[in-house]
């Protein structure tokens, strides 16, 4: 069986590893951080990246360094993962929930305004395979609004929007290390501090709300509980294993591009015909290939087709449940276009254990149950 998702290993995670565990120092903040997180830096081009346990806490912490309060709104689509939500749902945020685009799956400023009013206190972006709607004018709006823009960028590793990084945008952005993405240290994740204000904040709530990050800089002579926090930092072991990871980076990229290509070359000339769209990546976006999605045609029995392509050796999947009708929000939203997405949506395997050449035969296997499909018979 083609699995759906893998951790993709390089060959120095293991020598990293060993030399972690032999240091003696193994807690966050280490000498592997230190280099993982600058290697990071560099290549969003950003400041600072502070290396968090995963991006669920990457996203926990936005709400803590920017105090929102009970009562504070939040607007985010609700075309993503639980995490995006729980952050700030945690904190007792009301979060309103805003269509995608139906072309990118992303939302864009158009999706954001209606719902921008006098209790909003942030705007959460979500770039699906790290491909943001018009995410410079979101942050032109938000600008504008006095509103910071944060971005939720688990998906967004090697994407890129108008020239920049994709994490370089908001006020504070999340990173995913987890195994099912482009690099990975098992669990793990990063926030980016692009608002260099609360840098100082982020810092004191990734460890534990004290100052302990200014002590071992020696800028304070003993550090204290400053503010709420908790314990966010990843540990050196983690990070030693991430910037092995990082510093393959272009080589895993090249290989996810390269399926990635394969896909969407075989895919995109029969799509019409079969009446399956694939994702609209404007001229502007660089997408990171890390994943291949696309939409069924209206009326394809998605279960039954992801279990004729599992009896055929690949394992595909659906996505995201939108969070506006989950158990957990009970809200009355009617977001149609999230939800058409949402039930369309059929993902293929796309790791450092699929070739370019088995895209091909997994994109043969999907025309081939689709056009079965088409003809009367089940896919
Ligand atoms: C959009 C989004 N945000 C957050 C997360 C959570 O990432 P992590 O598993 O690193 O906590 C995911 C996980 O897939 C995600 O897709």
């Amino acid at each position: 069986m083609i699995p759906f998702a893998r951790h993709c290993a390089v060959a120095a995670e293991s020598d990293y590893v060993t030399a972690c565990l032999h240091s003696g120092s193994t807690s966050g903040d280490g000498p592997f951080t230190r280099r993982a997180s600058a290697l990071l830096g560099q290549l969003l081009g950003v400041e600072r990246a502070l290396l968090t346990t995963s991006c669920t806490h990457a996203l926990e912490m936005m709400p803590l360094v920017l105090g929102l309060q009970p009562g504070d709104e939040v607007i985010m689509p609700s075309y993503t993962f639980s995490s995006t939500a729980n952050a700030f749902a945690l904190r007792g945020v009301t979060i309103r929930f805003a269509e995608v685009d139906g072309d990118r799956w992303s939302m864009g400023p158009d999706d954001v305004t209606p719902l921008l009013n006098e209790r909003t206190r942030a705007v959460v972006a979500v770039g699906y395979n790290g491909v943001s709607h018009r995410l410079a004018e979101l942050e032109a709006l938000c600008a504008r609004r006095g509103v910071p823009l944060l971005v939720d960028a688990a998906q967004s590793l090697g994407a890129s929007h108008a020239g920049r990084s994709v994490a370089s945008y908001g006020a504070l952005a999340a990173l995913s290390f987890h195994a099912t993405k482009n690099l990975s240290c098992g669990e793990g994740g990063a926030l980016v501090v692009n608002d260099a204000s609360l840098l100082q904040r982020a810092e004191m709530v990734r460890e534990k709300g004290t100052d302990r990050s200014q002590f071992l800089r020696g800028e304070v002579d003993k550090y204290t509980w400053r503010c709420v926090g908790s314990s966010y930092l990843m540990s050196d072991l983690n990070a030693a294993v991430l910037l092995a990871q990082l510093e393959s980076f272009e080589a895993i990229q090249a290989h996810r591009h390269a399926v990635w290509s394969a896909y969407r070359s075989a895919l995109e000339p029969v799509s019409e015909r079969l009446g399956f769209t694939l994702q609209l990546i404007g001229e502007t976006d660089g997408h990171p290939a890390h994943l291949f999605g696309l939409l069924l045609p209206p009326g394809v029995e998605r279960t039954a087709l992801l279990a004729a392509m599992a009896e055929a050796g690949v394992r595909a999947t659906s996505h995201y449940e939108p969070l506006h009708a989950a158990p957990a929000h009970g809200g009355s939203e009617r977001l149609p276009v999230t939800d058409a997405v949402a039930a369309r949506m059929l993902r293929l395997p796309i790791h450092g254990e699929v070739s370019a050449e088995e895209a091909a035969r997994i994109a043969a296997l999907l025309i081939s149950l689709l056009e079965r499909d088409r003809s009367g018979g089940k896919p």
